[in-house]
């Protein structure tokens, strides 16, 4: 059985369609990639996956859960953690802090969501930032903040919206390291992007979206290579 399985996933605004017919799965243990033109409905998608928005129609399977309609707190709690493309850091409070919030959701001790949290930012490579406010860290920070707190959840599955954009060749490099090392803890990453050159070589697979429709399916070698990709998003 699939971890993740999207069957027919529908998602209108009124006339405007932003996901029209989706199906793909992800198995666990991969890192798929999500990726498309502006608009194309990536986070809209995740959205649906999430609990922020209910699919029109269509259905969505965590392992033998149902998750289209949940709440976004019940999907989180079934196994399902995400970014945000607009970044919701609490700036205010430090980078430790901010991953327990997320570590609290798990467990009322506040020590052990401590620990935990301390866990993640190691993990992320943020240890030293421990007690750093969070609006004092870079934007490569910030979106490794993010990255950590939606771990501290424990997911089963990670979605990540566009953590690269913006990051110079080495720190996307590190990040791309990074969602690896989530892969190789055991949690599947379902990763939009715009920046190929992160996504390209870690991916497992990729999903193209296309004006809300499923484009095309396939390994990173043969996305790249695909005419119809290449027209509708890649460029020659
Ligand atoms: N809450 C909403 N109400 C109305 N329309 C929406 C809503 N959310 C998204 N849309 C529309 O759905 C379409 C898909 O948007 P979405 O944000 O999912 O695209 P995207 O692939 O994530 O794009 P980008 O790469 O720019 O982040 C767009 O036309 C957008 O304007
Ligand atoms: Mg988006």
């Amino acid at each position: 059985m699939s971890l993740l399985r999207l069957e027919q996933v529908s998602k209108h605004y009124g006339g405007l369609v932003a996901n029209e017919d989706i199906s793909f799965a992800v198995e666990a243990g991969e890192i798929v990639g999500l990726i498309g033109p502006n608009g194309a409905g990536k986070t809209t998608l995740f959205n649906c996956i999430a609990g922020y928005t209910a699919p029109s129609s269509g259905a969505i399977w965590l392992g033998e859960k149902a998750l289209a309609g949940l709440p976004p707190e019940r999907c989180a709690a079934l196994g399902v953690a995400r970014t945000f493309q607009i970044a919701r850091t609490f700036t205010s409070m430090t980078a430790l802090e901010n991953v327990m919030v997320a570590a609290l959701l798990k467990t009322h001790r506040l020590a052990l969501a401590r620990q935990r949290a301390r866990h993640w930012l190691d993990f992320t490579g943020l240890a030293h930032l421990g007690d750093t406010p969070a609006a004092s860290l870079t934007t490569s920070e910030q979106r490794r903040l993010a990255v950590a707190r939606a771990l501290a959840l424990e997911p089963l599955l990670l979605l990540l919206d566009e953590v690269m954009a913006g990051l110079n060749p080495t720190e996307v490099q590190r990040a791309a390291e990074v969602v690896q090392k989530i892969r190789d803890a055991g949690i599947a990453c379902l990763v939009v992007e715009h920046v190929l050159e992160g996504i390209m070589p870690i991916a497992n697979r990729i999903v193209v979206l296309d004006y809300g429709r499923k484009l095309a399916e396939g390994s990173p070698e043969a996305i790249a290579n695909d005419p119809q990709v290449i027209a509708a998003y890649l460029g020659a």
